[in-house]
Formats: C-alpha cells, structure tokens, sequence
C-alpha cells in the first residue's frame, strides 16, 4: 500500500494521517482473534491498568505470537513507513494498546520522542508509529487526541510522571498543551476498525479514559532508522527493541494466508 503524494503531504503538515478501513475485517479478526491467549499470559509486557487491573498494554507482540511476527512486516504498514524514509528501518515496539469498556485509563498529553531520548538515548526524532484500529474508534471510547502541527516545533519541555497511570510516561505541561491548542486546535483520530493511523515522534498527543460501553484497542508497530539506534538504552527489551535487522515488506496477504 503506497501513500498518495497528497497523503504524504497531509501528514508532514499535520504530524499525523487517518487511512480509513485499510485492513479488511477479516484481516482485524485475524489479529484480534490472538489477544485472549497474549492477555492471559503471565509476561512482563502485559502492563495492566492502575485501577481496574485489566490490561493497559501489551508488548513485545512479535517476539511472542506468529501473526505478530507476519505483521510487524506487513505492507500496509511498511511500505509507507518506507516512503516516508528511503532508509533501512528496525521495529523499536509492537504493542496493542487496550482501553476496556468502562475502565480504560488516560494516556497524558506527551511526544513519544521524550521517551525515545530520555529513557533509550535516541538522538533524533525519527521514529515513525503505525497504528491499526481493532475495534471502531469514536468521540466515545477513548480516541488519540492529537494538536495538529505541534510536530513542527520540535521538542518541549518533558517531565517524568511515574504516578498518574501505571505506566512511565514523559509528559509535556499543560502551559505548553494550552499554547499549542490555542494555534493549532485539537482532532480526535476516529475511523472504523481495520483504519491505519500514522504519526510523527514530536507531535503531542493523548488520550482520554473510555467511560463508555465499547472496547478500544489498537495495534501499534513504532519503526525507526537503523541509523538512529538508541545510544543509552535502560529499558527492557519489549519497550525498545535492540535487534537492529532492517524491516523488509512481506505479501499482500501475510496476514490470511492458508499455510
Ligand atoms: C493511546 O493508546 O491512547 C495512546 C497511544 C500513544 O500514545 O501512542
Ligand atoms: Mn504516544
């Protein structure tokens, strides 16, 4: 799958980009159908919720699962990701983030490029994160907000909450969320299941809590240049990747092939 120049252009003006519906349903089956078995796993990327104990997030999918393993390569999402940087690029994370109905938790306001260079030592912010919708994305169940443009500015101060949710997060103020909304606004990222997302290290975004009678969770493969290594990795291996092999695209049909 390869992104139209206007596509191209959409998301290195806005910092991010909505493919509506790109994976069929049978395709988001396939994928859905394995997290049961990966959730009830006694692994330590399987990070579960402050409150609720249901699971938050689950990583390190590729190394753990066949599909994941087939989908980390897939060309609806590799291919982009190769058009957006004509260079060979290793997978930093795979994970599914979960917001279960009524009980799944708020992402802070952050760029995940704090992260990359606070807690891995990455130099630049070059890593591209790819996201697949598992489940209908609305204004009710928890969408990605994101400030359009905010990529622009490179990086913003970041501070290391360790409290506010059960996972580490390097956030940005809400002064700083406040400047950048008043330019540039706000847009929840919704689509259908099977809906690819694509967006930048800096641009600023988050997520509310899903009060709401639906489940959200979304496949997230964050790729980077194997120029860009992390300098000073202290993470363990399911947050950053260490296998610095470069992604080659696999067939159309990776995911539903009968063998
Ligand atoms: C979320 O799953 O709502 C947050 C995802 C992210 O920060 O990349
Ligand atoms: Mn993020």
């Amino acid at each position: 799958m390869k992104l139209l120049d206007g596509e191209i252009n959409q998301l290195n003006t806005q910092g991010f980009l909505i493919l509506q519906e790109r994976f069929s349903l049978e395709e988001v089956k396939t994928i859905k159908s394995r997290l049961p078995f990966l959730f009830a796993e006694k692994h330590p990327g399987n990070i579960k919720e402050k409150e609720s104990q249901c699971v938050r997030t689950s990583m390190g999918l590729h190394k753990r699962d066949c599909v994941f393993e087939r989908l980390v390569s897939h060309p609806k999402l590799i291919e982009p990701a190769k058009q957006i940087y004509s260079e060979p690029l290793y997978i930093q994370q795979v994970k599914v983030n979960v917001k279960e109905a009524f009980s799944g938790e708020i992402w802070q306001w952050h760029y995940d490029f704090a992260t990359h260079r606070e807690e891995d030592g990455v130099e630049k912010p070059l890593a591209v994160n790819l996201h697949i919708f598992l489940d209908d994305v609305t204004e009710f169940n928890g969408p990605i907000y994101f400030i359009p443009q905010s990529h622009k500015y490179g990086d913003h101060a970041a501070l290391l909450d360790k409290t506010s949710t059960s996972y580490p997060l390097w956030v940005v103020s809400n002064e700083v969320v406040k400047s950048l909304v008043e330019s540039h606004g706000i847009v929840s990222a919704t689509g259908k299941k099977g809906t690819v997302l694509i967006f930048f290290d800096t641009i600023v975004h988050g997520s509310p809590g899903n009060m709401s009678p639906w489940d959200r969770s979304i496949f997230s493969l964050i790729v980077n240049p194997v120029s860009n290594p992390p300098l000073k990795p202290t993470r363990p291996d399911y947050k950053h990747h260490l296998d610095f092999s470069p992604i080659n695209p696999l067939s159309d049909n990776c995911l539903i092939r009968k063998d």
